[in-house]
Order: structure tokens, then sequence, then C-alpha cells
């Protein structure tokens, strides 16, 4: 089976999931988009309004910034593979809970795990929670990471989220900033990658 066949699979097992809790009548799954072997994997909070209706993650006026940062490294959305820690919108786009990040986070982790990505960019601070729960936005964005997650060997660069820069002019500058260095990092990415990592490496800023 491919991946894209893989990820066809756990979006109709989603679908069928009446225990996701924030499905409600006319909530639509918003399960990602992208390359299935893609080398970067994007994750951000969860779908708002316009990624509801057209269930495309990314595709209201974050996403269009996140385009243009993608365009700036000469990656178009259909090279990456985009997703979210919640995959129904909240209601009022408010913050998901930590019961509901559990609750899709199964998913979310087999996602993870078909697309093996890379390295993963963490879109705001939900998304970095998962891999770097310790860790905060403003000292840790753009940096790269490796973690020891559910046993597998990941590169993480937590990001901040594209509403962020687009409420924040100084923000927004340094996220431009962040994803011209991702080209880069990606070049590290397969040197360090030839190296087993030392225990004491895990979880470190490489
Ligand atoms: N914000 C997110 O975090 N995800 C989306 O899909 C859209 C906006």
């Amino acid at each position: 089976m491919n991946k894209k066949e893989e990820l066809q699979i756990l979006k109709d097992k989603m679908e069928a999931d009446d225990s996701l809790p924030l499905r409600k009548g006319d909530t639509n799954l918003v399960f990602g988009v992208g390359d299935p072997e893609a080398k970067i994997l994007f994750i951000g909070e969860g779908p708002g309004y316009w990624e509801n209706l057209k269930m495309e993650p990314f595709v209201g006026n974050a996403g269009k910034f996140l385009d243009q940062l993608l365009k700036s490294i000469g990656m178009p959305r259909e090279s990456v593979y985009i997703t979210n820690v919640v995959h129904h919108r909240p209601p009022e786009n408010r913050d998901p809970l930590p019961e509901e990040m559990l609750a899709y986070g199964k998913y979310l982790d087999k996602i993870i795990n078909v697309i093996n990505p890379e390295v993963v960019v963490t879109l705001g601070r939900f998304s970095m929670g998962k891999f770097l729960p310790t860790a905060k936005i403003s000292t840790t964005h753009g940096k790269l990471f490796r973690v020891n997650w559910n046993g597998k060997d990941l590169f993480v660069i937590p990001m901040y989220h594209p509403a962020a820069s687009l409420r924040n002019g100084e923000v927004m500058r340094q996220e431009k900033e962040d994803f011209l260095r991702l080209p880069d990092a990606l070049k590290k990415i397969s040197e360090k990658k030839k190296k087993k990592v030392p225990e004491t490496e895990q979880m470190s800023l490489v």
C-alpha cells in the first residue's frame, strides 16, 4: 500500500469516528492536504471558517500568508504536507482543549508516521507543545530540534502561527526569516541523519 492509500484509509476512519469531540452537525473533517511523499510536514492548530467550508487546511487569510512563505523558499503548497492538531473546527475558533488534542492526536500520530517527514514544522504553540512541551515560541522559533518522539527520531522546527504574523509586524518579520532558513535546515538534517543519535543528543537543539 502506498502513502496516499494509507492516508485515505485513515481519513475514512476519521470520517466514521463518532467519538471525535469536535464533530458536530455541519462541521466537516479537515484531514490534510499536499504531497504524501513530502519532506516537510506542517502542523497547525485547527480549521477555521474557510477551512471547514473548503475541507482543506490553511485556505483563509493565514493560509494565504503561509502560501506566500512557502513561495519565498520555492516550495509550492503542493510539495509539502499540511495538517492540524485537531481536524474539526472548534466552536467560534476557540483554542483546542487538551482532551480534544488527545482524541485527534491518535490520528495525527498516524499521519506523522505515514508521511514520515524529514522535518515537522509546527505552526503555533499547540502543535509545538506536542513535541516540545516546555518550549517557549518566542525563544525557540526557527530553531532546529531533534527529539525522541514515541521512540521515533524526529526533527522539529517550531514556527510562529501565520495568523500571529498577520497580527504583529515584528512576528511576521521573524517568521519570514525563519522560513528562509528552512532549505538550509533540510540540508543539515540529511547530514545529521547519516550519524546515529547518541542517547545524550535526544531532545537537543541541533
Ligand atoms: N489555522 C490553523 O491552525 N489551521 C488551519 O487549517 C487554518 C488556520
